[in-house]
């Protein structure tokens, strides 16, 4: 039964990838390819999300839909919830669909070489957005669009070193990190390690995940706040965590933003709020709206177009009276 059930799998992946195979096919993986100069309307584009893990992402996701919608151009949409298994079986059911392209942004960074190779097969370009794969071989995708997150970790960590400049005495950190092994989790540790380096009476003294949700920000906290005896500043990889911690800070009777200060990374509405607020002390954005340039890379890679391998997302910083100037015209 279970050879069965393989072998017709097995021949409807064939017939797929032939199917997608035949016609005019699209730029292959890296651009290399010729131009498929499809009209705007037929062409597909497959997006396997990450899930709808923070405030980022249902804003991330929101921008990509709009702006699909707006260039009239279909989208078929997955949601993984968090699961990299899940976001695998999207694409290869993209691949047997034969979309035109596949975006997505990879839960995590490692163990992408097989799915993706299975597109390259099928000759459909792949765009990585907001995260990148850990891959030795770059012509598994056409680009990567997103942002910095090295230099949106040092960013935060410069913040925290100019703030304790003068301090005399340990400074106690606690980090609140992302999914562990994606790529922001990752290179934003590593950005706000080498950042604060320079000062040793900077110290993380506790760092865990929490999976970049406001459930997990609060539910580490609350155990930092038992396990530490003193914690002077908290650095969470994205405003939901950071969000979560204020709960558990407020209900453990401090104040947040005083008592135990608070960096985060994103700049969504709640966390430009409570930063506006005085709960928050520092933002480093992490901009989700990243549905225009993708419709951009689509529309050069169907026009046969070079396209940039990596594209970096243009970000900026805010204290609190940067906020409250802000958050009225903040589009997310
Ligand atoms: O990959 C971007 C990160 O993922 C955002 O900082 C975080 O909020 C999201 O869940």
């Amino acid at each position: 039964m279970k050879k069965t059930v393989g072998l017709f799998a097995a021949a409807a992946l064939v017939m797929a990838l032939s199917a997608c195979s035949g016609g005019a096919t699209p730029a292959a993986s890296g651009g290399a390819g010729g131009a498929a100069n499809k009209p705007l309307d037929k062409i597909v584009v497959g997006f396997a999300q990450v899930g709808a893990e923070s405030g980022w992402r249902t804003a991330n996701t929101k921008d990509i839909q709009d702006s699909f919608k707006e260039a009239g151009i279909q989208l078929k949409f997955s949601d993984a919830q968090q699961k990299q298994e899940n976001q695998i079986s999207a694409i290869r059911s993209y691949i047997q669909q034969g979309v035109d392209y596949i975006a997505f942004s990879p839960v995590v960074q490692t163990g992408w070489d097989a799915v993706l190779n299975e597109a390259k097969a099928a000759k459909i370009p792949v765009i990585l957005t907001d995260r990148a794969v850990d891959s030795k071989d770059t012509s598994l995708y056409a680009t990567f669009l997103g942002s910095d997150f090295v230099l949106e970790g040092k960013k935060a960590g410069e913040w925290v070193a100019n703030e304790y400049k003068s301090a005399s005495a340990p400074v106690n950190i606690v980090q609140l990190e992302g999914t562990t092994g994606s790529a922001p989790a990752i290179d934003r540790a590593k950005g706000f390690a080498d950042a604060i380096a320079s000062n040793s009476n900077l110290k993380v003294v506790a760092s865990q995940t929490g999976d970049f949700t406001r459930a997990g920000g609060k539910q580490v906290m609350e155990a930092f706040l038992k396990s530490q005896p003193k914690i002077d500043l908290v650095f969470a990889q994205n405003d939901d965590m950071g969000l979560g911690a204020i709960e558990a800070i407020t209900a453990a009777g401090k104040v947040p933003g005083k008592d135990i200060k608070i960096v985060t990374v994103d700049a969504v509405h709640d966390g430009m709020q409570a930063l506006a607020d005085g709960k928050i002390n520092f933002i480093v954005e992490c901009s989700p709206l990243l549905g225009k340039q993708l419709i951009d890379i689509v529309k050069k890679l169907n026009a046969g177009e070079a396209v940039e391998k990596r594209i970096v997302t243009d970000e900026t910083t805010f204290t609190q009276d940067q906020a409250k100037t802000a958050l009225p015209t903040r589009k997310y």
